[in-house]
């Protein structure tokens, strides 16, 4: 569904992708994993078109979207669920409003049928009858969960996940991966999902990449990381990987 070639992204000195190959195979959960900072949402703009590389080429099925221009990627995107690690929800609508965005711009759905819409979304990820609260009233793990809820609708092909998981309570997490796992079952979509969360992944991807110095340093199923004896796996299953360490942010 996307082939990621040679990808390559420096910000002033600083290589953050070096050369980065990657299949995310259709219908199919792709996890990527790494240390914190080594270029994992950076990777997820790029396949956004949000952030140009400085060379390599990133095909959606079979177009090239680095070559694209806004026009072009806005119909790319039209595909694409996304959530993004901040949730970047619109601060000035409510939560209904939030949700219910990608069919009031992209459909002609009434404002009942929009409604009904948000609220069996809202109900899938947890957080029946909240429509009317505003973002800033909610804690990090709702707004997140508000996110993804928006990021579902309009069924994509595509749904790129930035750290959907982080900062929500055990349980909480569990419940967003079945219902990632239960979204992509019955829509086939192709997911991308970045993830801190080693257990997690093992029991929610299809296929496993891990980022490391710029590139994809391994890539398999759950079971070829459980099995493989690359030490970089080993270390990062341990906790003992760490990211880049820049003296200043
Ligand atoms: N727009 C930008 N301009 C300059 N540097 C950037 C920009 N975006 C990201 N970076 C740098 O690129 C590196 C990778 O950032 P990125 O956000 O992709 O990390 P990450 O792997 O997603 O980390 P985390 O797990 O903490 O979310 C960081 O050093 C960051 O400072
Ligand atoms: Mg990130």
């Amino acid at each position: 569904m996307i082939e990621i070639r040679g990808l390559t992204k420096t910000f002033k000195s600083q290589k953050v992708l070096d050369g980065l190959d990657l299949d995310i195979v259709a219908g199919k959960i792709t996890i990527v994993m790494g240390p914190t900072g080594t270029g994992k949402s950076v990777l997820l703009k790029h396949v956004l078109g949000l952030l140009k590389p400085d060379s390599g080429s990133i095909l959606v099925e079979g177009r090239d979207i680095v070559a694209m221009d806004e026009a072009e990627l806005t119909e790319v995107r039209k595909a694409y669920g996304v959530c993004f690690q901040d949730s970047a929800l619109f601060d000035s609508m409510t939560v209904g409003e939030n949700v219910g965005f990608p069919f009031t711009i992209h459909t002609k759905l009434s404002r009942e049928e929009i409604m009904r819409e948000v609220s069996t979304l809202l109900r899938e990820v947890g957080l029946a009858g909240i429509e009317a609260k505003m973002p800033a009233q909610l804690s990090g793990g709702m707004r997140k969960r508000v996110g993804l809820a928006r990021a579902l609708a309009l069924s994509p092909k595509v749904l790129l996940f930035d750290e959907p998981t982080t900062g929500l309570d055990p349980v909480m997490t569990t419940a967003i991966n079945t219902l990632i796992r239960q979204v992509q079952q019955k829509t086939g979509a192709t997911s991308l999902v970045i993830s801190h969360d080693i257990k997690g992944a093992f029991s929610l991807a299809d296929y496993m990449a891990l980022l490391y110095n710029g590139k994809i340093a391994f890539y398999g199923t759950p079971e070829d990381f459980r099995n493989t004896d690359d030490e970089l796996v080993r270390q990062f299953v341990e906790g003992k990987l760490t990211g880049p360490i820049n003296p200043i942010q």
